[in-house]
């Protein structure tokens, strides 16, 4: 598979449906790659499910530069979309451009996501004028739920529908070359997905978006303390996960692991040898 860029992932609108999954780490970020998904994302939920938060308020800048450093390391081919935190880009342009700029120095991400519409569009410009790909994500957006009231579906009623509207279209034109649309009605999604000329990525919006993308810990049900309902499990790795570590315990404690094989072993003569100078 060839290395994914943004432009192509742009490209891939007319073509086929996308395919990104989010990873934190050097092994999600091998097996993101051998599953051959277009995108990964470094999402900030990595503070729901790697780091144990609550929610994603309290992810830093160098929490997500750590972070997707480790996954550049393990994927090679997907186009690496790293997520600006919480108050990295909504003090000024200049922080915007300054941290989008820190994932391209100092990780391996190609690409930089940002929570929000109209309001900063002009942030997204500014990113994407020095150099760097922007996906925005508009909807339910985590990093605003003190103001949602919680994790709430968007873009329910016509006028807030209109609202999303013109959010995507100003990010559209402010540059990005996609953009994540989170927990949105289906009829909505596809509406704004057919008015607009990047792709759509969709999370909980249905089957008309251009692509999809969903939590890595959700697809391989490794993450039950919150489970949306847009979540699809494709296995059950917590509870094979938890099995095989018990399994493990009690063996520690029969005494059936290790086995001999487990470890290398002395001659015979050298043992010997070995005992006999201790005597
Ligand atoms: O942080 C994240 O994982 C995200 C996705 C849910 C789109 O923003």
């Amino acid at each position: 598979m060839k290395k994914v860029t943004a432009p192509a992932v742009t490209a891939l609108k007319s073509e086929r449906k996308i395919t990104m999954v989010t990873a934190y780490d050097y092994p999600s970020g091998l097996i993101a790659d051998a599953a051959g998904v277009d995108m990964i994302l470094v999402g900030d939920s990595l503070g729901m499910v790697v780091l144990g938060y609550e929610d994603t308020l309290s992810v830093t800048m160098d929490d997500m530069v750590h972070h997707a450093a480790a996954v550049s390391r393990g994927a090679k081919n997907p186009l690496i979309v790293a997520d600006l935190p919480f108050m990295s880009y909504h003090e000024s342009i200049s922080q915007a451009v300054a941290n989008a700029g820190r994932f391209l120095k100092e990780t391996g991400a190609r690409a930089v996501k940002l929570e929000g519409g109209t309001l900063y569009a002009e942030h997204v410009r500014a990113i994407v004028n020095s150099g760097i790909p922007v996906q925005g994500h508009i909807g339910l957006t985590p990093q605003h739920i003190a103001r949602f009231g919680g994790f709430k579906a968007q873009g329910k009623t016509a006028e807030a529908a209109k609202g999303l509207m013109d959010d995507a279209l100003a990010l559209q034109d402010a540059g990005c070359f996609s953009i994540v649309l989170e927990a949105v009605p289906a009829e909505v999604a596809k509406i704004i997905s057919e008015r607009l000329s990047i792709p759509t990525i969709g999370i909980g919006a249905g089957p008309d978006t251009d692509g999809q993308v969903l939590v890595y810990h959700d697809i391989l049900g490794l993450f039950d303390r919150f489970v949306p309902m847009f979540v699809k499990k494709y296995a059950e790795l917590r509870s094979a996960s938890v099995e095989a570590i018990s399994k493990y315990r009690d063996e520690v404690i029969s005494g059936t692991f290790p086995e001999r094989g487990h470890s290398s072993h002395m001659k015979d003569e050298e043992l010997e040898a070995f005992v006999s100078m201790l005597n």
